[in-house]
């Protein structure tokens, strides 16, 4: 890991950055106002950025360095408050906006000749990051210009430039593999940083510390004990802020699937790193995607995977339209906005354990978890009767689970069983939690806040390696093609449900059943 700054300032947290350009292409979309900006104001505000970077939004449309702040400004929504106006005020000195196509190389050269001398100005050596905030299409063409520009450094100062791609990289295994091969010509491995902003959660982190820090639960992490394992990216939102036509060409499969989830379920199915450092981790998530494998024998799709589409329905105790009356999207679109998985890992730790995947909009609530199901205790030796009113039933202990709650209410959680006081042995579910709230009285970090530091130290743990991309993208891609090509639409859903029942199906066979994930206090 090598940074990109000469430290001086420290921060409780690390070394801060005194030495940086960040350029962001794209700076006229959603991203930059939402994630971006926001992002790099908590940093300069914590003391993480120097009063000397650099901030330069390039996007064609013509646009005065003041009118991007005050944009920047309103998106941000920041308080009338003095100590609000002043740290903006602070903030927005280092705010820039170039106007430039990515297809006109006289543009860019004069891109080059701006920045540097904003850098002048400010006393910066023309160490950047360029964050690619732009469509998919537009990566390519964006480091080709910054190459016809000499904006590329040859490969002994190759630290000074660092380049981040937003997902998606590719939209299959083929397209991700030439965009691979392409930016290779121009860039090193080691600058090319692959965003997925889950890796950047606080509580997703978590989960490796949590596993690897303490030594009771890791013994319990295998086939012999775990029943199976739930991997839940629940969203209740549709197509805002006109998404749908992103979406629509995308879908669940591709938007969370192949990245969010996967990436969770290799930092709880993966083995301990030799040592805590970005290579060995990303070998070890590695080998999960590579042991992946369809969770039905019988090689049907249909066995294991499900793709769903919300129809109407009642979202927040009001109508919700149908995914396909949604603005941007074709009345006719067979798009998944849905998809639950059953799938194994085939090594000798998984082998046999079921991980049931899903990821949805509008689905009920706003959730994401990963639920670990440990086996029942052998025997049931506690009979507990349940009545209300003259029914009565019989009620076995509930098996084990432990919750990694990555949003909302971020916790972890551990259900058990106990005795309920009185007369008799009669079992009464708890849980144990460890709330963040309640344990840390700070605010959670946001996760592009500590990507783009990552970046800028040139830490590059949390980002996605080409391979690791590609073996993410090479199980996934036949399902795409299948549903791509097969005449079969996704099954409805309605908006504000948790998804269509022939995902329940996936489980229901085995006699299990998806959890509906609760806000902790309600559960289990
Ligand atoms: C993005 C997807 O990568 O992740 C969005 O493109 C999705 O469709 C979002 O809504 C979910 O992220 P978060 O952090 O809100 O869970």
């Amino acid at each position: 890991m090598s940074p990109l700054h000469s430290s001086q300032a420290v921060t409780p947290d690390g070394p801060a950055i005194e030495d940086v350009t960040v350029l962001i292409f794209g700076a006229s979309g959603d991203l930059t106002a939402r994630k971006l900006i926001p992002a790099l104001f908590r940093l300069w505000s914590k003391g993480f950025l120097s009063d000397r970077t650099a901030i330069i939004g390039v996007a064609r449309r013509e646009k005065s360095d003041e009118s991007f702040r005050n944009e920047m400004r309103e998106a941000m929504g920041v308080g009338e408050s003095d100590d609000d106006q002043v740290k903006w005020n602070g903030f927005s000195q280092l705010l820039y906006y170039r106007e430039a196509d990515l297809a006109d190389a006289e543009q860019f050269r004069q891109l080059k000749s701006a920045v540097e001398a904003i850098e002048g100005e400010r006393d910066l050596t023309g160490r950047r990051i360029v964050y690619m905030a732009t469509a998919p299409d537009l990566f390519l063409p964006g480091v080709n210009a910054l190459a016809d520009a000499d904006m590329i450094p040859n490969r002994e100062q190759q630290d000074r430039l660092r380049v981040v791609f937003e997902k998606p990289f590719g939209h299959d295994l083929t397209s991700a593999q030439e965009l691979t091969e392409s930016l290779s010509r121009l860039l090193h491995e080691c600058q090319i940083y692959r965003i997925d902003h889950y890796l950047g959660k606080e509580t997703v982190q978590n989960i490796l510390l949590f596993r690897f820090g303490n030594a009771i639960f890791e013994p319990l992490f295998n086939r012999t004990h775990v029943n199976h394992v739930q991997i839940t990216v629940a969203e209740s939102q549709g197509m805002e802020r006109g998404r749908g036509a992103y979406y629509d060409r995308s879908g669940a499969l591709r938007d969370v699937l192949q990245n969010h989830v996967l990436q969770l379920l290799c930092l709880i199915a993966m083995e301990p790193p030799a040592l805590f450092e970005g290579e060995y981790i990303r070998d070890e998530k590695l080998k999960i995607l590579q042991a992946l494998r369809p969770g039905s024998s019988d090689g049907q799709l249909s066995d294991w995977a499900v793709q769903g589409q919300y129809a109407s329905g009642t979202f927040d105790g009001k109508p919700a339209v149908a995914y396909v009356d949604e603005e941007r999207v074709p009345t006719d679109s067979r798009r998944e906005t849905y998809v639950a998985m059953q799938v194994e890992i085939d090594n000798w730790r998984w082998a046999g354990v079921p991980f049931y995947l899903r990821t949805g909009k509008r689905l009920k609530e706003r959730v994401t978890e990963i639920a670990i199901q440990f086996n029942r205790p052998p025997l049931n030796l506690f009979t507990t009767v349940e009545c209300e009113g003259d029914l009565c039933e019989m009620v076995e202990s509930q098996p084990n689970t432990l919750i990694f709650r990555i949003q909302p209410h971020e916790s972890i959680a551990l259900h058990l069983s106990t005795k309920r006081p009185g007369m008799q042995y009669q079992i009464h579910p708890v849980q144990m939690d460890f709330e963040y709230d309640e344990a840390f009285a700070i605010e959670l970090p946001e996760a592009y806040e500590r990507l783009l530091l990552d970046v800028m130290r040139g830490d590059s743990t949390l980002f996605t390696r080409s391979d690791e991309l590609e073996a993410a993208w090479q199980f996934v891609t036949p399902v795409l093609e299948s549903w791509e090509q097969s005449n079969e639409a996704p099954v409805s859903y309605p908006a504000g449900s948790w998804g269509p029942v022939e995902a329940d199906k996936l489980l229901s066979r085995t006699g299990r059943h998806w959890r509906q994930p609760t806000p902790l206090a309600e559960s289990p």
